[in-house]
């Protein structure tokens, strides 16, 4: 690992980088819902432990979630957006403090949603306009029981249980479906055939394995921290409500040209009738994007919008208050694009010094390899007001 800046915070980001071996992240809510290059709870709780000065954590690239776990484990306020409204469900279900009474009965109403699923498919077929668009990408019964149970998770009367139910449903959707995996919107030849009643049990095994994190969630909270303030909202946005109320911004933006956030959620958004235009047209750093520029223009366009999104944050910090990216190199057809000098310069814009960084070698796997470039890093970056 290479480290620069202030030894004392240095070290305190090396501790944040080195998980313990065979922890695998998925403790508490944390391996409820995939979500492409997530946090891990380690590096989030030992940042809001060591490098956060007193007040809230916010994460303004919320993805699932991961922070506003740790946030609330810590007893801290946590403040959480995204523009993709998947993220938007999955944060809101894991960071649920629910009583538990009412985690118990996620298993019932998923065991209800099932049978009342049968029902619907009995009486009704799979719209045509949804076996046309999403058609190819599942085998027909899969697609059938997905369907259904939206249907009968829409006619719950309990709007947290149904949105709960939702999730759990969405949780579920890439692994019924014939798509390579949740960040490779490919169709996968190797896909195993899933028959009729599959995706039901999953459901209900989903809600039993969820309602039980739940409770452990609850468990580890202190008592009298609130659920997070959660947002659809794009992080390069002022928000005067934080202002000197935020003790670490802590985030993962994305990484430039790497993933399409937008893209891996299609299955979703047509399953359950997202409209996700507006977070297509908002998402930073996607590889959609990147393909189409030279990568001098794509590093360029990154370092304008985390300047943005810096300058955006910068009125929310508390006294003494930091902001910690942890962000990886992107990726380009024509080369690896190294993302700390990105990074210094899109401080410097938003008044904001590296005071400490950390990276750690990963490799190449895409077109940049064979251009030679074998090597990437994974970052963490801890930033404070400049003067
Ligand atoms: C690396 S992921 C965050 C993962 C998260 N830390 C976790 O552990 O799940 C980056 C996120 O940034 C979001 N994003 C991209 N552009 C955005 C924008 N302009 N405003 C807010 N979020 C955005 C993507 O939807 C994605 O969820």
């Amino acid at each position: 690992m290479r480290a620069a800046g202030d030894p004392e915070l240095a070290r305190a980001l090396e501790v944040a980088a080195r998980p313990a071996p065979g922890d695998d992240g998925r403790a508490l809510t944390h391996g409820f819902h995939a979500w492409s290059a997530r946090m891990h709870p380690h590096t989030a709780a030992a940042l809001i432990r060591d490098v956060a000065a007193p007040g809230g954590v916010a994460d303004p690239f919320m993805g699932g979630g991961t922070v506003l776990v740790e946030a609330l484990c810590a007893g801290r306020p946590a403040l959480g957006a995204d523009i993709n409204p998947v993220a938007l469900e999955v944060a809101w279900a894991r960071t649920r403090l629910w009583s538990l009474g009412r985690s118990g009965r996620l298993v019932g109403v998923a065991e209800s949603v099932a049978e009342r699923a049968r029902e619907i498919l009995a009486s009704e077929p799979v719209p045509r306009g949804l076996r046309e668009l999403e058609g190819g990408w599942y085998d027909p019964p899969a697609l059938a029981d997905l369907w259904s149970l939206d249907e009968a998770i829409a006619e719950l009367q309990d709007t947290g249980l149904r949105r709960m139910m939702r999730a759990c449903l969405s949780s579920l959707v890439v692994k019924a479906s014939r798509q390579r995996s949740d960040s490779v919107a490919e169709l996968d030849a190797d896909h195993g055939w899933v028959p009729a009643g599959r995706v039901p049990e999953w459901l209900v095994r989903r809600a039993d394995e969820h309602a039980r994190s739940l409770v452990a969630l609850r468990e580890a909270v202190p008592a009298g921290t609130d659920e997070p303030r959660l947002a659809l909202r794009d992080a390069r946005a002022e928000v005067p409500a934080f202002a000197g109320t935020v003790g670490l911004v802590l985030t993962s933006p994305p990484y430039p040209g790497v993933y399409d956030y937008v893209q891996h959620q299609a299955r979703r958004y047509a399953l359950f009738r997202l409209d996700a235009r507006e977070a297509a047209d908002q998402e930073i750093g996607a590889r959609r994007q990147s393909v189409r520029a030279g990568w001098m223009s794509v590093a360029w366009r990154f370092e304008q919008d985390l300047g943005a999104a810096l300058t955006a944050w910068r009125p929310w910090l508390a006294p003494g208050g930091r902001v910690a990216l942890v962000i990886g190199d992107g990726e380009h057809p024509e080369r690896v694009i190294r993302v700390l000098p990105l990074i210094e310069r899109a401080a410097a814009a938003a008044e904001l010094v590296v005071m400490a960084s950390v990276s750690q070698q990963r490799p190449v796997f895409g077109p940049a390899r064979a251009q030679g470039d074998e090597h990437r890093e994974e970052h963490i970056v801890l930033l404070e007001a400049a003067g």
